[in-house]
């Protein structure tokens, strides 16, 4: 497809994305479903993409390497860093670098903000933030958004709910910066601990309706078009007493679901905890394996554009 802006470029934060490029890759996520898998498996052929997971991960290291593999490509790379020479000491500059001697894409998570950043600036292939401490998540709102779409048919005019820990949740910001390039309402709903950290989004505060709650009132569910729930950021927090005193306190159920629109799409980037019972996992409303299954779909056409002028 013309007009990939992807080509060689790193994804660091999902600010650097404008509605057209989110327009352009969710085109060409729904069209790499649409081919055969014999025309898919030549996409990234005799390419690699390599990486390195400073944090646990399930979804975003497995869709990543499963949509390389549907491509015809390979992955390498370091998952359990107790198993690599980062415990011999080697620094995480040296690490990238050799990454991106060994792979034409590079793709890392790690705990501090701005880690992505620093290593695109090390590595001369395409870097991939797939998490930087709790600031950015950039692929999984890039895959939220399609989502959204996916179920709702639009996002401009939609009322999206996001709740649970906006303080520490790095796929928060990443959603809430894109969701600032659309008409949208947000309303985010937090203890007032973990409060969404106004430094992080002051500039986009009057580019897009965004209101604070504390609580999810049945006059606010019934608003909402999309409810994004978040996990406490256990590992995040100071003070495991404090995550204690939070823990399950607005968990989605089937009271939830009876008092809010009976079309509300419930997302959630998973792992959950205890956000959702597992009793609504068979409603409509439910959406969240389907958006961990539109990640694999949304990567594959994102890695095919980031190694192909022309993606296929
Ligand atoms: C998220 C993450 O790592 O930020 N997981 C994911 O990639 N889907 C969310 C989380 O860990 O809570």
């Amino acid at each position: 497809m013309a007009g990939n802006k992807f080509f060689n470029r790193n994804i660091i934060s999902i600010r650097d994305f404008t509605v057209d490029d989110f327009t352009y890759l969710f085109d060409l996520t729904d069209k790499i479903q649409t081919l055969s898998s014999s025309e898919r498996g030549e996409i990234a052929k005799g390419l690699i993409l390599g990486y390195v997971f400073y944090e646990y991960s399930t979804r975003t290291r497995l869709s990543f390497e499963s949509a390389m593999a549907s491509i015809g490509g390979r992955s390498l790379g370091i998952s359990d860093i107790d198993s690599s020479s980062i415990m011999k000491g080697e620094s995480y500059a040296d690490t990238v670098k050799t990454i991106s001697l060994y792979s034409d894409v590079v793709l890392i998570r790690h705990p501090s903000d701005g880690s992505s950043r620093y290593a695109s600036e090390i590595s001369d292939k395409p870097v991939i933030n797939g998490g930087s401490g709790s600031e950015e998540h950039p692929t999984q709102a890039m895959l939220d958004i399609y989502t959204i779409f996916k179920e709702k048919k639009k996002i401009n005019g939609l009322t999206v709910g996001i709740i649970g820990d906006l303080k520490y949740g790095r796929t928060v910001y990443s959603l809430i910066y894109a969701l600032s390039l659309y008409d949208v309402n947000i309303h985010l709903v937090s203890p007032a601990t973990l409060k969404i950290r106004n430094e992080s989004i002051y500039d986009i505060s009057n580019k897009v309706k965004m209101f604070n709650h504390t609580e999810l009132t049945d006059d606010l569910l019934k608003k909402l078009d999309v409810i994004y729930v978040t996990r406490i950021q256990k590992e995040r927090f100071p003070d495991l007493q404090e995550y204690k005193k939070i823990q399950g306190l607005y968990t989605i159920d089937e009271s939830i679901l009876k008092r809010s629109k009976s079309d509300v799409s419930i997302l959630h980037p998973l792992p959950r905890v205890d956000e959702i019972s597992t009793s609504i996992d068979n409603t409509m409303n439910a959406v969240y394996f389907k958006q961990a299954s539109y990640g694999k779909e949304l990567r594959a056409a994102l890695l095919s554009a980031l190694l192909h002028e022309e993606p296929f």
